[in-house]
């Protein structure tokens, strides 16, 4: 498949990082992300989680942990752990932010959540949604037999499908190798997934259940793509279900860029690391710092042909967090005419994950991103980047990255 997880991003290296070495000791580090810090203050009694007859804990721990209801999407493959209570009757809902992805199946009493903890990258756990006074996330190390492998950059992570599937949500493993990322063209995305919004004439596969699905998508091309919520398609379940009417087109493609993202960076932070603690410097990463700075200012995006148009609501949800500068410019903002964001650098250098970076290997970051933001790279690779491009991201991150060395301030 096309513009998947190029093996270039790490020199073709997916092998395993030994996480559970010395050096990292994955497992014996207590995680400090936002699932750690909602569990201190439930612990404390500082927060409550208000029990939904119908939902459970799901609505109350979103809330808690800032997760819009609005990024809701549908994925009906048999792809992960519940695969046996997922199918097109009966879809796993996922909801996510900038740093927690949330998974839902309705009659399941167990909630998902993977996130990106500043420290140790990919951290899952379980949360069992019955109705108690003692409600506790359970980190787990179960998940990574699945969460961490050559899809994720060989370090523990998060995971996007497209499969082509049967009537019942089982997925054809020949359809769709690798990890779907804002590289991916739109014909090649959301096989098991359901998919609202508008996107035109340009085919995806998304919303299409079983091998009649796919042939007749042949002969009428859109059939079931354009939808506006769930309710027009209409889907084989019941939309009552599910917090949302809707499984977002932007939401899709938001995560799609991030979820790479967030692998992106929890590789280079332990490859840092290593490198560190044995030479003392990382001087030897270039060609993988170099990949992830072409996929942090998209300029491998797969281009979209026509307009994009998800739900307002999502969109609202989404540009509201994270800073701007005074003109009122955030890297948050949409294009969805040509690419995805109006300015194509990753929102996720704002978080605490980019934050938590070592230093020496930030500092390498910024130099190169000074270097190509300035207009003095003017080698093909960044050629997407118009000088208007540049000189606009270059102005927002100034004005929003507190840690940028004062050369960028002149
Ligand atoms: C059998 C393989 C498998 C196992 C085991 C597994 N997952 Fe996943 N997970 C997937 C796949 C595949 C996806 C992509 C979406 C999909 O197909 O449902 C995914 C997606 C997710 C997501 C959405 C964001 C992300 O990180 O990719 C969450 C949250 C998640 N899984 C949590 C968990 C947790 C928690 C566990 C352990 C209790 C777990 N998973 C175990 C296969 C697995």
């Amino acid at each position: 498949m096309a513009g998947a997880v190029a093996a270039s991003d790490f020199q073709g290296a997916t092998h395993l990082v030994p996480f559970e070495e010395d050096n990292l000791q994955y497992g014996k580090t207590v995680a400090t992300g936002p699932i750690a810090r909602l569990q201190q203050q439930l612990d404390t009694g500082d927060v409550t989680l208000t029990w939904d007859d119908q939902f459970g804990y799901l609505p109350a721990i979103l809330k808690a942990l800032k997760v819009p209801e609005s990024s809701q999407m549908l994925v009906f493959s048999k792809t992960s752990f519940q695969r046996d209570r997922i199918s097109p009757v009966s879809p796993r809902a996922v909801y996510f932010n900038d740093d927690v992805y949330v998974g839902f199946v309705p009659g399941s009493p167990l909630l998902e959540f993977s996130m990106a903890d500043p420290k140790l990258g990919g951290v899952f756990y379980g949360f069992e949604n019955v109705r108690t006074n003692r409600v506790k996330f359970v980190r787990t190390d179960n998940c990574l037999e699945c969460h961490a492998g050559a899809k994720t950059m060989g370090v523990p992570g998060h995971l996007i499908r497209s499969f082509a599937t049967d009537d019942r949500g089982v997925a054809d493993l020949l359809s769709g190798g690798e990890l779907i990322t804002h590289r991916t063209p739109l014909e090649d995305r959301w096989g098991g997934w359901f998919v609202t919004g508008q996107h035109g004439s340009q085919r995806h596969r998304g919303n299409l259940v079983g091998a009649e699905a796919f042939a007749r998508q042949q002969t009428e091309p859109n059939f079931a793509g354009n939808k506006t919520t769930l309710a027009d398609l209409p889907p084989p379940f019941d939309v009552t279900r599910y917090l949302e009417p809707t499984s977002d087109i932007v939401a899709l493609m938001v995560m799609e860029h991030q979820a790479h993202m967030h692998n992106f960076l929890t590789r280079l932070n332990y490859e840092a690391t290593l490198q560190l603690k044995a030479y003392g410097h990382c001087n030897y990463i270039k060609s993988p710092l170099e990949a992830f700075l072409r996929y942090l200012l998209f300029v491998e995006e797969a281009p979209l042909k026509e307009p994009v148009t998800g739900s307002a609501e999502f969109a609202r949800d989404f540009v509201a967090e994270g800073p701007r500068d005074s003109q009122g410019r955030s890297l948050r903002e949409f294009d969805l005419k040509t690419r995805l964001f109006k300015y194509p650098c990753s929102y996720l250098i704002q978080s605490e994950s980019f934050q938590a970076l070592p230093p020496e290997l930030k500092t390498r970051i910024y130099r190169r991103l000074e270097e190509i933001l300035s207009g003095e790279d003017q080698s093909e690779t960044w050629q997407r980047l118009t000088a208007e491009d540049r000189k606009a991201i270059r102005e927002i991150l100034v004005a929003t990255l507190p840690d940028l060395p004062k050369s960028w301030k002149r």
